[in-house]
């Protein structure tokens, strides 16, 4: 048992107050766990886009003060009743989906879709009680997808936190807990393509390069990435990127150009960028017969996709992944164990380096497209 066990933890965190304005580092209380809660001491954290998305809060709900942040390593301070898989002083990574291990889709050995722990951007409070674990000076302070790691010490269900080999770095897995494990997932869990496979990955950011590891691990023979910043094609050839594809640059649609570059279309394509016109010509530029397409990203909410039905019937299948299909407790310690015996990179990831009390600068560097992964330290 932990001296903290059971007691009100007063520790720093960084509070957004307001949609678009710098977080504040605030003295918050933590409380204790609860029934199927863990609480973690938050050792390093990283900034994904739905943090910069739901700071922004451009037309989602705004649930203001919130402590945001979900890509994170911790270790497990204490546990709340009932909790049987974790126990203090294990290396955990939380995610921003939980696994309750007993819903039909938990059983199903085909869907990572909780039914009780699914990611639900709407909630800043815990499912036990319908509170908030954060407070200052009594005031509550929401949480964001069940995760708030932007926090020294945040609580979290059972359900939403991995279990990983203690020896893992966590500096450096923590980029599993979200983006890498997506895009990797999305390939290797769906598109699944076979050795020697032709691949075209659409957006090379972090989840799209994910995707390009995944392909590089089936053993792809050619990665075509294809993003509309010439920027992002440098970065890429680290990951094994052979061809590469701006649609600004053609004068026809990208799929034809692909389909020229492939003789008639790749095998697999992931679509990474959240952009319907990606994801039509992610779908029409594989090849018929046996291609298969996979959606990853998220588009806006009024987007309609549209490809005629020939297209399909010439045998392309399209499909679409949450979290690469990945079960959070089962999978993802695999994810880790694949980064300790060096099959997974993730060095090439991680591209930034701040102190907790500078959170705000990760922040600059996403909002101007720079780098792939700001780690951030949060013993200062
Ligand atoms: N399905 C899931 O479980 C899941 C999980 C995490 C993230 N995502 C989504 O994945 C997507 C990618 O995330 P990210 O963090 O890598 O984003 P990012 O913004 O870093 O990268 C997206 C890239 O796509 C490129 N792009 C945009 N429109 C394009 C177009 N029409 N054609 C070609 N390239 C285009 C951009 O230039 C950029 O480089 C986002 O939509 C994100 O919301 C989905
Ligand atoms: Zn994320
Ligand atoms: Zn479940």
């Amino acid at each position: 048992m932990s001296s903290t066990a059971g007691l009100v933890i007063p520790c720093k965190a960084a509070v957004a107050w307001e949609a678009g304005k710098p977080l504040v580092m605030e003295q918050v209380e933590v409380a204790p766990p609860q029934a199927m809660e863990v609480r973690i001491k938050v050792k390093y954290t990283s900034l994904c886009h739905t943090d910069v998305y739901f700071w922004e809060c451009k037309g989602q709900t705004p649930l203001f003060p919130r402590i945001f942040g979900h890509e994170a390593a911790g270790i497990v301070e204490s546990i709340g009743e009932g909790v049987t898989d974790l126990k203090p002083g294990d290396h955990v990574l939380p995610i921003f989906t939980g696994e309750c291990k007993e819903c039909r889709h938990c059983k199903s050995e085909e869907s990572n879709m909780c039914d009780l722990l699914r990611i639900n951007t709407d909630r800043g409070v815990m499912l036990n009680d319908g509170k908030s674990r954060f407070s200052i000076k009594g005031k509550p302070i929401n949480h964001f997808l069940g995760t708030s790691t932007f926090s020294e010490y945040t609580v979290i269900h059972v359900g939403c936190l991995a279990k990983i080999n203690p020896a893992a770095p966590l500096d450096k897995v923590c980029v599993v807990s979200c983006g890498i494990s997506t895009g990797l997932g999305a390939t290797l869990n769906v598109a699944k393509p076979k050795k020697g496979s032709i691949v075209a990955v659409f957006g090379l950011g972090a989840v799209g390069l994910a995707a390009c590891e995944g392909a590089r691990i089936a053993g792809a023979s050619r990665i075509i990435g294809v993003d509309l910043n010439p920027n992002r094609f440098e970065a890429a050839k680290k990951f094994g990127v052979t061809d590469f594809v701006n649609p600004k640059d053609h004068q026809k649609p990208v799929q034809e150009v692909i389909a020229e570059m492939t003789d008639g279309g790749v095998d697999r394509a992931v679509e990474c960028t959240g952009n319907i016109n990606a994801m039509i010509s992610a779908f029409e530029c594989v090849h018929d017969g046996w291609g298969v397409a996979v959606l990853v990203g998220v588009p806006h909410q009024d987007a309609i996709f549209m490809s005629k039905p020939i297209n399909f019937l010439n045998e392309r299948t399209l499909k679409g992944t949450f979290f690469g299909n990945y079960k959070p407790r089962t999978d993802i310690p695999n994810v880790v164990e694949m980064y300790m015996k060096k099959e997974l990179e993730l060095e090439k990831f991680l591209t930034h380096r701040v102190k907790f009390s500078e959170i705000n600068k990760a922040f600059d560097l996403m909002l101007k497209g720079e780098g792939l992964r700001c780690i951030i330290t949060m013993e200062d």
